[in-house]
């Protein structure tokens, strides 16, 4: 009976076969251990001389790492492993021969890990963070289609820029100059005011020069966009939306997290609401915490960002930041004009902003002025301002980036082990 890692939990008692990949091996006499990987996990394969004959403990003896075989063996309780089953081995076949696998389990740099990054994912750590990932998206699609969102697929080549026109990554479009898309919101806006409750999730490109922890060239975001919702309605999907995620990949995904050493009592209290601090409150936190160069204005690095997630133990939403230092598209606080009706999620434990967020202009003058201050031209644009023109509504939406969620949840350092393939300043391969 075939089966895979991930099931043998049914199969207790029973000898089944797996397709699996030799990740590791180590021997104590007669007795050799197999550590068996087939992707849905991981297990160790008990091969006993005495039991399997002579020929054939040699044989596994002489495997090679990254090896691929058939394992066939009864499935017993182990309570050592994290998986709580071992294989005991009663037969093995070859199916390749790995020779010279280049990761081996002594320690490899991060530059030669990452040149082999197409290998390193089967590694036990990467392993786990993309299934960390994989549940991140899973638990997204549930939240949102269990909210009534439909989700909505916005383009890629794009005619114009979404957030700024500094990191656009230009291409041709036959004739024409095109951009990789930084954003799908403008696209999602049209979308709201089509469905009304409305979700993307694709990959979006910025040629920033940033090599930070927390940069990706190419990201995946999650952008939801909600008609008759103006900016508070929005924060609370938000935070219900995080609390969903972080839930699930405690409930999900607990072999991963415990791969990954990760401390779960911090994410077990990640539950909503979450604290909101002002633009001009966070200013201050930031100076009492020792940054006194810091001005009303200043848009926050990282160490800000990090000293201001200090102070709580839940993701802190700051609001109402200067109009000046965001988007064209914001809407103005009616109360304040100099700042705008907006969030920045800032993450726990240092891993910085996660989500962007604002209630949009519905104002048509207003948008035009905009238009006008920020040099917003042509074609490309015109259509947006028709969203203002025929019924518009009071409308919010925000955009997490998926690889800053992965990199916090799954304890992970840098967002390049995020991603199956980053896409860095200085990196289109593997
Ligand atoms: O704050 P940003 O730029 O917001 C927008 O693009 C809005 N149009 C979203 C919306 O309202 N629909 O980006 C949103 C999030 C950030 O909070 C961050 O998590 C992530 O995208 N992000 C990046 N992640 C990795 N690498 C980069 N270079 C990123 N830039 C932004
Ligand atoms: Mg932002």
């Amino acid at each position: 009976m075939k089966t895979t890692i991930a099931e043998v939990y049914k199969h207790v008692g029973e000898e089944v076969t797996i397709g699996a990949w030799l990740a590791n091996k180590r021997f104590s006499g007669k007795i050799a251990f197999l550590q068996l990987r087939d992707g849905t996990g991981f297990m160790q394969g008990v091969v006993v001389k005495a039991e399997i004959g002579e020929e054939k403990f040699q044989e596994a003896k002489s495997l090679t790492q990254e090896s691929s075989l058939y394992v066939t063996g009864k499935i017993v309780e182990d309570t050592r492993s994290p998986l709580g089953f071992e294989m005991q081995v009663t037969d093995f076949e070859l199916i390749h021969e790995a020779v010279d696998y280049p990761i081996t389990p002594k320690e490899h740099g991060t530059e030669f890990l990452m040149d082999h990054r197409h290998l390193w994912l089967r590694s036990k750590k990467q392993h786990a963070v993309m299934k960390v990932r994989n549940e991140i998206i899973r638990a997204t699609y549930e939240f949102f289609n269990e909210q009534g969102y439909v989700k909505v697929d916005p383009p890629i080549l794009t005619g114009a820029s979404a957030e700024g026109t500094t990191e656009l990554f230009h291409t041709k479009y036959f004739d024409e100059d095109a951009y990789l898309s930084q954003s799908g919101q403008l696209y999602m806006e049209a979308a709201a005011m089509a469905l009304g409750k409305v979700f993307s999730f694709g990959p979006t490109f910025r040629a920033e020069k940033s090599k930070t922890r927390r940069h990706l060239i190419e990201f995946w975001m999650i952008e939801p966009e909600m008609a008759f919702m103006d900016h508070e309605d929005s924060l609370q999907v938000q935070e219900q939306y995080v609390s969903h995620v972080v839930q699930s990949v405690l409930k999900n995904c607990k072999i991963e997290l415990s791969i990954l050493d990760r401390d779960t009592s911090k994410l077990e209290n990640i539950q909503a609401p979450f604290p909101r601090i002002t633009y001009d409150e966070a200013i201050q936190l930031v100076k009492e915490k020792g940054f006194d160069d810091v001005e009303w204005g200043d848009d926050f690095g990282a160490p800000h960002e990090t000293a201001i997630a200090e102070s709580f133990d839940k993701p802190v939403f700051i609001t109402n930041w200067p109009a000046e230092i965001k988007a064209f598209y914001m809407k103005p606080d009616p109360k304040r004009p100099d700042v705008v009706l907006c969030a920045d999620l800032i993450a726990p434990e240092g891993y910085g902003e996660i989500i962007g967020g604002s209630q949009r202009i519905d104002d048509m003058e207003l948008m035009k002025q905009r238009y006008e201050e920020h040099g917003l031209t042509g074609p490309a644009y015109e259509w947006y301002l028709q969203l203002r023109q025929y019924g518009s509504v009071p409308h919010s939406g925000f955009g997490l980036g998926l690889e800053r969620t992965v990199a916090w949840i799954a304890g992970v350092e840098h967002v390049r082990e995020t991603i199956p393939f980053p896409r860095l300043l200085n990196r289109l391969y593997p």
